[in-house]
């Protein structure tokens, strides 16, 4: 099969890779698509044999749950149950963070393809604030099932180039929008109702969420509407994987990467040759020293901005991985807010 990628420019037409895309997921086949994330490779989430390719164009196991694309807020019941104790705290995270980068992992609509969610009784669903995504799906007039369009275990794509390197005679169409504006995953937050062990008096218990997968939408931002705590590797029910996103190895290069927790304990080896994927760029802190590289990569140029650092993440990954070098080094980021994301990304995508 060959791959071909349309160019789908704001402000210019975008309207035949729209029609192109939705033709082919009408016809129940895959298609690479933008989102402000990372890029997606989409499918019919009603269509259970489109759904099936996907998880063959990517070589992903099948315990490994989708996330479904809705077109529009009240859309989310087409594929999840908004039950009680969990519907206000819901309705409320959607209304402020959708269209945007958080993932909830709700009761699954059990009219969504069992395929869709690998048999678990939740669906992790979200709405992307990419704009010629927003327009394929509301075309399509069905909600569309996207995991990251990369072989299972590889880095995420960030752009439509690299999605070709991923899965490139796997695939028939890439949608190219330009590159992610987040550059990281979603963030994939679990809702559970508030235990009723408020005594008499006490304030009203507030609603458990789950980060599942840290991501753009922080710890932080959540805290107002809920008890937030980081995610459990396994679901109580089922004892299954909840989010492979969990999975030790994920995010990984195929060069050996090692994230530098202690920089005094980096000797390199004589003949080796090492790349460095440095937070700012700038021998302070007693980090690592930039003439022991062969190739220096630098997350924020502008010195420390956590944003610009994850929108540049798996692009940086992907670019040093292609230099040829025997060893990736990686400096952590500060842990706080999206750095909790980009630190989380790093430790996976580390073989030691
Ligand atoms: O930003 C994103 O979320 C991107 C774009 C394309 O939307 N998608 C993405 O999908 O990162 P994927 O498949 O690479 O990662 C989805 C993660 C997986 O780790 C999966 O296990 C988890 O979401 N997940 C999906 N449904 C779930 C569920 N019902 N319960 C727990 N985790 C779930
Ligand atoms: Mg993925």
């Amino acid at each position: 099969m060959t791959t071909e990628t349309v160019i789908a420019d704001e402000g210019e037409d975008t309207r035949d890779a729209v029609r192109r895309a939705v033709a082919l997921l009408r016809a129940g086949d895959v298609v690479a698509l933008p989102t402000e994330t990372v890029y997606g490779l989409g499918a019919d989430a009603f269509n259970a044999a489109a759904v099936a390719r996907i998880y063959e164009a990517k070589d992903r196991p099948s315990f490994d749950p989708l996330i479904v694309h809705v077109a529009a807020k009240d859309k989310v019941e087409e594929v999840a149950v908004l039950a009680p104790g969990i519907a206000r705290v819901a309705r409320r995270l959607i209304e402020v963070f959708w269209p945007g980068p958080l993932t909830l992992v709700l009761p699954r609509n059990p009219s969504l393809p069992e395929i869709v969610t690998a048999g678990l009784p939740t669906v992790g669903v979200r709405m992307s604030a990419n704009p010629v995504f927003a327009k394929i799906v509301k075309e399509l007039g069905s909600p569309i099932a996207a995991p990251s369009a990369n072989r299972f275990g590889r880095i995420s794509p960030t752009s439509a180039g690299a999605v070709l390197s991923e899965l490139d005679g796997r695939i028939p169409l890439i949608i190219d929008a330009g590159a992610c504006s987040e550059g990281l995953e979603s963030t994939i937050v679990r809702i559970e109702p508030a235990s009723a062990s408020g005594a008499p008096g006490k304030k009203a218990p507030r609603p458990l969420l789950t980060i599942l997968r840290a991501g753009p939408i922080t710890k932080e931002n959540l805290q107002i509407y809920g008890k937030v705590v980081q995610g459990k590797r396994l679901s109580p029910e089922t004892g299954k994987i909840e989010a492979p996103g969990q999975l030790d190895s994920h995010y990984a290069p195929r060069t050996p990467l090692r994230l530098v927790t202690d920089p005094k304990g980096f000797v390199p080896e004589q003949g080796k040759t090492y790349a460095l994927l440095s937070y700012r760029g700038k021998r302070k802190d007693g980090y690592l020293d930039m003439a022991d590289f062969e190739k220096v990569a630098v997350l924020s140029p502008g010195s420390g901005k956590l944003y610009e650092a994850g929108l540049r993440l798996f692009f940086l990954m992907r670019e040093l991985d292609e230099a040829g070098v025997d060893e990736i080094l990686a400096e952590p980021v500060s842990d706080k807010g999206l750095g909790v994301a980009i630190n989380d990304r790093l430790r996976r995508a580390s073989s030691f």
